[in-house]
């Protein structure tokens, strides 16, 4: 049997701070009604002074603990995120320094927005089958209420702050990634994006550019529904796989709508379409291993089930991965 990765331990961190959509109501005009209906959040968490290492390494130790390892079992680290504490070091470093891991093993972070966990996972998952780590920890973190603009009521009722992380092993069993498609399309960067916090050197001219983000919504949202569409097909036929055979779909949680969107074309029921977009937002790279965590631990994922996660981002960047239980 050819070798696998398998999650062995998940793990999730959310700061305890909730703005709610009553909440946001009092910081620009808009509404409880306008943002259900619109995009199926009711609240979101907001970290009040954490860093976005403190959340990643939240998510890490329960991941860590679920897999019965320690931190130094740790081979490698890698860290979806755009929204790191720093320009650097990564993210990663400072989670193995953070856990006390080996000195010496490969961190570092992926920059893909909110494919940024699948990106992450892909990469370790690569690792992992050419034999040249056995354990791997991935984790997917973002802190966008410090990019957002809070007085955008278009971008600034959709994101919420967070982590998810998972513990990868080295298997040659059944059970474990089948397949992982990552892709991108940077010709439509302009549709979603920051831009630089950088200083200005003396060199150059003053930028007219505020840090925040900015999105093209309707056309995102099309090419959100088309491209995750897309690789949810590729993957279903490298698997040879139809939608009754999959036990759930973790889609990225941007919108209701989109998530609806995706659940219609494929056929399936709203309970094999995972869904805790309500309680959190947009998370970004949290958005998947968040929604794994809380499927795993609410009794919808059983060991054999074949679990479909499908993520799109800011790029744009999109994939897909499927595992088996
Ligand atoms: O995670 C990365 C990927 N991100 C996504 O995939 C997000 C994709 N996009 C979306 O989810 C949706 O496009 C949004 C939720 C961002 C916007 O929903 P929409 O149905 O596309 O609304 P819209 O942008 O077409 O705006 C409709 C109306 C506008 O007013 P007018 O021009 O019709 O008078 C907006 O000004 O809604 C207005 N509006 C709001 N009204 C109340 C926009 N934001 C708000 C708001 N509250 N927060």
């Amino acid at each position: 049997m050819t070798l696998k990765s398998r999650i062995i331990g998940c793990g999730l961190y959310v700061p305890e701070r909730v703005l709610t959509n009553e909440d946001l109501e009092g910081m620009v005009d808009t509404s409880d009604e306008w943002i259900t209906t619109r995009t199926g959040i009711k609240e979101r968490r907001i970290v009040s002074g954490e860093r976005a290492v403190e959340l990643a390494t939240g998510a890490a130790r329960m991941a860590l603990k679920e897999a019965g390892l320690k931190p130094k079992d740790v081979e490698l680290v890698v860290v979806g995120t755009v929204t790191p504490d720093n320009i650097f070091p990564s993210t990663a470093c400072l989670v193995q320094a953070e856990l006390g891991m080996k000195s010496g093993i490969p961190a570092f972070d992926v920059a893909a927005a909110c494919s940024g966990f699948l990106y992450a996972l892909d990469v370790a998952d690569r690792y992992i089958k050419t034999g040249a780590v056995k354990t791997a920890l991935v984790i997917g973190v973002d802190v966008f209420s410090r990019i957002i603009d809070w007085k955008d009521r278009a971008t600034c009722v959709l994101f919420g702050d967070g982590a998810g992380a998972v513990v990868l092993r080295q298997t040659r069993g059944k059970s474990g990634i089948l397949s992982s498609h990552i892709h991108s399309d940077g010709r439509y960067w302009e549709m979603l994006y920051t831009p630089g916090a950088l200083n200005e050197s003396p060199f150059e001219k003053k930028s007219p550019h505020k840090p925040f983000l900015k999105m093209k919504g309707n056309e995102t949202f099309r090419m959100a529904v088309k491209t995750m569409g897309e690789a949810i097909k590729e993957a279903m036929k490298k698997n040879r796989l139809s939608p009754k055979n999959i036990a759930l779909v973790i889609p990225h949680q941007a919108n209701i709508r989109i998530i609806n969107a995706i659940k219609d074309r494929l056929g399936m029921d709203t309970a094999r379409v995972f869904s805790n977009i309500e309680r959190y937002g947009n998370t970004s790279s949290a958005s998947i291993p968040i929604a794994l965590y809380e499927a795993l631990h609410s009794g919808r994922i059983k060991r054999g089930d074949v679990i479909l996660l499908v993520a799109f981002g800011g790029g744009f960047t999109w994939g897909a991965t499927v595992l088996r239980w």
